[in-house]
């Protein structure tokens, strides 16, 4: 596989969350295939943290077109219509085919994979493994990645698409040590999952740094909706270091109820019919004005309670949860819990077909790191089966790529003596990278957060900006990655930004306080913002 000192295959994937390891089971089928994990593979990103569970139609009192309607009115009908048709229609194939392979999910009692409900959905849809449903997926995924040929490298991240004659070529990668790696293909899939690590208060995971936003993004790649951040309405909000932590809206699908300081159980004021289980953006917009309001907890959160709930039900349902707050010190059996909204999910991303094929050729996307299946606000579950269902169309369009020579050309030659540089500047650099990601997550929290305004949206770009224009320091090649990480995590601010300051219009999740357009969302004549390196605006689709 190394030619040239560079290592080559004919697929490459990079990401080892639910997407990026089913994408690597798919391309084996047609080739050689590496798989490239800034973590130990399977162990980061979000999948593996994920608990509530995935979306499926598994029974006949449910259907196909059902779960494609509350996606789309979920999404506020953003979503990219054939992607939908692609999630709902295939998600229950993909879950029967984890069950094949060994994932043990919680059974009904009259037989098949039990199914819980979820918000915004018409049916209990949401297939589950107690309250860890991605880390049930996960194990299982890797187990069968482990009988195939994918040659598996870890700890070592992409920093950079390498291009050539229009077309992506593979990708340039540091290893822990900061020592640059090359690895070539004819295809390459991009599966490097969400980045809400922008926000100070964040349910992902420290690896959650957007990274495919950023390097699709430097390589021409056309990005859609970035403006659409997931703010989960329940997050932790004690002790400190908790923060944000996910609660999982399998706590309300089990029958969790939300309580301000007053007692009142306010949902009835912003969803009256479907109370707890309104949509995200609907939950997480009513908790920040209880909160706002003064009918907030000392602390600054509101009470998630299932204290009415038989404690067995919490004990079989919500496992982890119960632990986990155990840990905090509260009984969630006996008192309730203290929560607060917590960036969650990116919706927007790298434009994709349903093939999955991004607007550069040779690179394929899925997972968070795409956009368009969600549209403004995406359904809680819906995320595992994305990365099912599109794990498995990316790793079958790449690995029907054809061959290609695979070597490194001028054109890359220029690209690595360009990130060499990079590199030097960093050694040379001033300020440390931890401090910039600091002020980044406080910029964003503050003007890009649950509720904006043009003024606050441009304040933090123009923060956003500032930060890209101090020069990032390592102290030794093993900081280099940091650097790498900063400047992606800015540059991802800077799109959400960007693409919201575009976007006039209340929709789906992302809140305008000065809306210029307030149609509802099935007549807005906005479509999708877009941001390439050739040119950014916000499609005009209805009059
Ligand atoms: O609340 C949760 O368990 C998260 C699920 C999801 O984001 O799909």
């Amino acid at each position: 596989m190394v030619e040239n000192g560079a290592t080559s295959s004919h697929v490459l994937v990079i990401g080892s969350g639910g997407a990026g390891v089913r994408a690597a089971i798919e391309a084996a089928e047609h080739g050689s295939v590496v798989l490239l994990s800034k973590t130990i593979a399977g162990k980061g990103g979000c999948t593996p943290m994920a608990e509530g569970g995935y979306n499926a139609v598994l029974r006949e009192e449910d259907d196909p077109s059902l779960h494609a309607a509350d996606t789309l009115k979920g999404g506020a009908y953003l979503n990219d219509p054939a992607l939908v048709e692609a999630l709902v229609h295939e998600a229950p194939d993909r879950v029967r085919e984890l069950v094949a392979w060994g994932a043990v999910f919680d059974v009904a009692p009259g037989g098949g994979v039990a199914q819980r409900p979820f918000g915004g959905q018409q049916r209990p849809r949401t297939c589950y493994a107690g309250d860890r449903t991605g880390h049930e997926m996960m194990v299982t995924l890797m187990d069968r990645l482990a009988a195939t040929d994918v040659r598996v490298v870890h700890e070592c991240a992409a920093v950079e698409l390498l291009l050539d004659e229009g077309r992506c070529a593979g990708a340039a990668a540091l290893n822990r040590d900061g020592e640059l790696g090359v690895f070539l293909a004819d295809a390459v899939v991009l599966a490097t999952g969400g980045g809400t690590q922008v926000y100070d208060i964040s349910t992902n995971s420290a690896s959650g740094t957007g990274d495919g936003y950023a390097l699709g993004y430097r390589a021409g790649a056309e990005l859609i909706d970035m403006e659409m951040v997931q703010f989960h309405p329940t997050g932790a909000i004690q002790p400190y270091d908790a923060r944000g932590r996910l609660v999982t809206e399998a706590v309300r699908g089990e029958g969790g109820r939300l309580l301000n300081s007053l007692g009142e159980r306010f949902m009835s004021r912003y969803d009256p019919e479907r109370m707890e289980l309104s949509t995200r953006d609907v939950v997480a917009r009513a908790i920040a004005t209880e909160i706002l309001e003064g009918r907030g907890t000392e602390r600054g959160g509101v009470w998630l309670d299932v204290t009415h709930l038989p404690p067995e039900q919490v004990e079989e349902r919500l496992p982890i949860m119960l632990e986990q707050f155990l840990a905090y010190g509260v009984d969630i059996r006996k008192e309730p819990m203290e929560v607060a909204p917590t960036a969650h999910h990116i919706m927007g991303g790298l434009r994709i077909t349903p093939g999955c094929a991004t607007t550069v050729p040779g690179l394929f996307a899925a997972g968070e790191c795409s956009g368009g299946v969600h549209g403004a606000n995406r359904l809680g579950g819906n995320a595992l089966a994305e990365t099912q269902v599109f794990g498995r169309r990316a790793g079958r369009s790449a690995g029907l790529e054809p061959e290609r020579r695979r070597e490194v050309t001028p054109a890359i030659d220029r690209q690595l003596g360009a990130l060499r540089r990079r590199f030097d500047d960093y050694l040379d650099g001033e300020v440390p990278p931890h401090s910039v990601v600091k002020r980044l997550k406080l910029t964003m929290w503050e003007g890009a957060g649950i509720f904006r305004d043009h003024e606050g949206l441009a304040r933090a770009l123009a923060g956003v900006e500032a930060l890209r224009n101090e020069r990032l320091r390592a102290t030794t090649r093993r900081n280099l990655l940091e650097c790498c990480t900063a400047e992606n995590q800015c540059l991802l601010a800077s799109l959400i930004c960007r693409a919201g300051l575009l976007r006039p219009e209340c929709r789906g999740a992302h809140t305008r306080r000065d809306p210029t357009c307030e149609l509802p969302p099935d007549r807005s004549p906005y479509g999708h913002t877009f941001l390439s390196l050739a040119s950014e605006g916000i499609e005009e689709v209805r009059t």
